[in-house]
């Protein structure tokens, strides 16, 4: 059965009311990506045909998030088998080729990882599978779930679903059983339609329940496996309380990857990763560091407290912070040391250099084994146009220094500290710019006596 082809939908639709939003439900994002983000990149492991993505009326962010993938758009929400319905047109030339499943997941279900997809997909393509399998879990408390109802009758054969009942819709034994939909379906794709196709709305919420597909299957003797998942991968999320469930588990998760991948995590709770996060062999990483999207981090390096770091890579050998900020395109080479209250935007660090006190050094490019003195700024912003510092190697740039860029520093050459830089300085020269020192002997002697003398005089 492997030859037969796979179509995703994604359900999105839902307004979200309750997240009390401008931004559409499935555009919050969870570890520094949208959360439509995530359920597509769990969908996409199973390198489906096509995707749709099915949005609601005047959604234009939502449809520009989920490119390549195509949207097609359901009018009303009037439940979960009418939001199906909508993609069948989008989907209709695939479909009509025949030998092709469907799977439907919820674009609010970040949490759904590709293992249980895949396990979904092999349900519904092992010899004499069933033509539909739904997903189910077994939760502490089953609150309002929809229940799935087994066939007794085939108990021998792999568990069969008889029906899916909706909690609103359940009697009260039915609202005993512990077995919950998880929503997620995978079938014939002309099989789905045909009974999509065929639902009705005559139940307690006057919608077109997806789930309904179970029991119509049943009926004509086409009764649906089941597919069992943890529970911690349906959680949905209709509220804020319920997005921050999810990043907290998803945060767990990412955790647990980098710590496999060979991360000592000091304190782990207190580290924050996004989806993208790569942390190479040996790095440490000591308690409250935040790590932003787009972050590649080589091996062997020290992250330091209280750092913020987001699309910046990062060499082997690095030692980062206590208190350092990397911003989208900070760029760290191997063994360079980058220490407290340094900010670091759009530069490149060569191999062994330092900035390890108070710096700014924005738009700007320092050769290996260059060192920035404390409070050195590269000043690259006019007002309204952004220009570049270019250090060579070997530098020494004396602290409290001021790059006016633009400006270039050769190799090898030595800034006197609390110049201000305006001019480029030739490979290996000193540049000085800084008034001349006076002394005046025993001058500051004779300012204190004379202030000790005004200052009786006025008590
Ligand atoms: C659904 C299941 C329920 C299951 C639960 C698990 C149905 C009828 N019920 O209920 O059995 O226990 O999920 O979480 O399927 N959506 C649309 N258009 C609509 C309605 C929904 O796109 O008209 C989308 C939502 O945005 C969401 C997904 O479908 O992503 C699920 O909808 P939701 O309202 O959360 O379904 P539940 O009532 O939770
Ligand atoms: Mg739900």
């Amino acid at each position: 059965m492997s030859d037969r082809k796979l179509a995703v939908v994604v359900l999105a639709a839902g307004k979200g009311t309750r997240m009390k939003s401008d931004l559409p439900k499935v555009l919050h994002p969870v570890a520094g990506r949208p959360m439509l983000s995530h359920v597509l990149a769990s969908a996409a492991t199973l390198a489906p045909a096509e995707t749709v993505v099915v949005v609601a009326p005047g959604m234009a962010d939502v449809e520009a998030a989920a490119a390549p993938s195509r949207c097609a758009v359901q009018d009303r929400a009037l439940g979960t088998g009418h939001a199906v319905a909508a993609a069948r047109e989008a989907l209709a030339p695939l479909v009509a080729q025949g030998s092709t499943d469907l799977l439907v997941v919820f674009g609010d279900c970040p949490l759904m990882t590709s293992e249980t997809l895949q396990k979904m997909l092999d349900a519904r393509r092992r010899a004499g599978a069933p033509e539909i399998v739904g997903l189910a879990f077994r939760p502490q408390d089953p609150a309002a779930y929809g229940r799935v109802i087994l066939d007794d009758a085939k108990a021998g054969e792999g568990a069969r679903i008889e029906k899916i009942v909706e909690f609103a819709d359940a009697d009260t034994a039915q609202r005993q059983i512990g077995l919950c939909n998880a929503g997620l379906v995978i079938g014939d794709a002309a099989l789905l339609f045909d009974l999509i196709g065929r639902l009705g709305s005559h139940n307690a919420q006057g919608e077109y329940y997806l789930t309904d597909i179970f029991g119509l299957a049943h009926a004509e003797g086409r009764p649906a496996g089941v597919v069992e998942c943890p529970p911690e991968e349906t959680l949905g999320v209709n509220s804020r309380a319920d997005l921050a469930l999810v990043e907290a588990v998803m945060q767990r998760r990412l955790r647990r990857r980098v710590m496999a991948d060979g991360a000592t995590l000091i304190d782990p709770e207190t580290v924050w990763l996004s989806a993208d996060t790569r942390l190479g062999r040996d790095v440490t990483v000591h308690p409250s560091v935040f790590f932003g999207p787009g972050v590649t981090v080589g091996d062997r390096v020290e992250i330091r407290s209280f750092c913020h770091l987001e699309g910046a890579e990062v060499g082997d050998d690095v030692v980062l912070g206590p208190f350092a900020r990397l911003r989208p395109g900070a760029k760290l080479g191997r063994a360079a040391h980058v220490g407290n209250f340094v900010e670091i935007k759009n530069a490149v660090l060569g191999e062994g250099a330092k900035a390890n006190h108070l710096t700014y050094l924005g738009d700007a490019t320092v050769g290996a084994g260059s060192n920035v003195g404390a409070g050195t700024i590269t000043c690259n912003y006019d007002g309204f146009l952004k220009h570049r510092t270019t250090i060579g190697a070997k530098v020494f740039i004396g602290s409290n220094t001021a790059l006016v860029a633009p400006v270039s520093v050769g190799d090898g050459a030595l800034i006197a500290a609390g110049s201000t830089i305006t001019e480029d300085v030739p490979a290996d020269s000193v540049a000085v710019e800084r008034s001349e020192q006076q002394i005046r002997e025993g001058a500051a002697a004779r300012f204190r006596e004379k202030r000790i003398a005004e200052k009786k005089k006025r008590s």
